[in-house]
């Protein structure tokens, strides 16, 4: 079992089921709120592998949060890139990325300097 030591107090917080305050991360703050547990996008209660974008689907799709970003432009949901697997830029326990940036390298394009939660 390899787990990368940043996830360590999450993997610890899970085993022992400790209040999920302790986690601090963006989107986990809205995800805590409501209630979504570790279960809910890791299938296990004491995960031990990444979150697939499989299960994100069980309350999320493409289309509604397409249309929640529909005002951007390029629209990070609805691009010439396609439905990317969510996970590709929500990380939901560190920062997340902009994974368009992995072609739009150009630091000049203000297109791609959004962020993502
Ligand atoms: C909203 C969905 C979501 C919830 C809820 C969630 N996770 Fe995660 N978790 C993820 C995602 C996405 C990744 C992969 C992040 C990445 O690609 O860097 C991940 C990665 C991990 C990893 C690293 C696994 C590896 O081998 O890379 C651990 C450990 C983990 N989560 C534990 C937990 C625990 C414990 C909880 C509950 C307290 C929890 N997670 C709740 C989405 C979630
Ligand atoms: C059990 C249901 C559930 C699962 C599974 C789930 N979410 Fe969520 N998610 C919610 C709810 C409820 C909210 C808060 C209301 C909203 O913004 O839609 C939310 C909010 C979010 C937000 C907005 C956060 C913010 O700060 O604005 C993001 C991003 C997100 N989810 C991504 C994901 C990703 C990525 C996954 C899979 C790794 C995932 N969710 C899995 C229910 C879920
Ligand atoms: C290319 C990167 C990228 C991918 C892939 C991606 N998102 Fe996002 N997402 C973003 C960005 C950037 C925002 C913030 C937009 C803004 O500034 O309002 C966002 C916002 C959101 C929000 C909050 C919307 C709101 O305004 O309430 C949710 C929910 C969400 N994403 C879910 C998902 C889910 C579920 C998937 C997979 C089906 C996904 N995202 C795939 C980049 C991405
Ligand atoms: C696999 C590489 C790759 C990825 C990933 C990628 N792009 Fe692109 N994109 C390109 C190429 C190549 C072009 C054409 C040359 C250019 O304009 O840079 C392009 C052009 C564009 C354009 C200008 C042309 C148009 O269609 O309007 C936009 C906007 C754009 N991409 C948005 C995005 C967004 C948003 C994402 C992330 C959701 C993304 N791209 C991810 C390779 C990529």
């Amino acid at each position: 079992m390899r787990i990368p030591m940043k996830y360590l107090p999450f993997l610890i917080a899970g085993l022992f089921c400790m209040s999920s305050a302790v986690l601090a991360a963006p989107s986990q703050f809205k995800h805590q709120a409501r209630n979504v547990n570790c279960e809910a996008c890791h299938n296990t209660a004491a995960p031990v592998s990444a979150a697939k974008s499989k299960s994100c689907m069980k309350c999320h799709d493409y289309e509604a949060v397409a249309a929640k970003t529909a005002k951007m432009n390029p629209n990070p949901h609805d691009s010439h890139a396609g439905q990317l697997r969510c996970t590709l830029c929500h990380k939901e326990h560190s920062d997340s990325v902009v994974y368009c940036r992995e072609c739009h390298k150009n630091k000049d394009d203000q297109r791609f300097n959004f962020k993502t939660p």
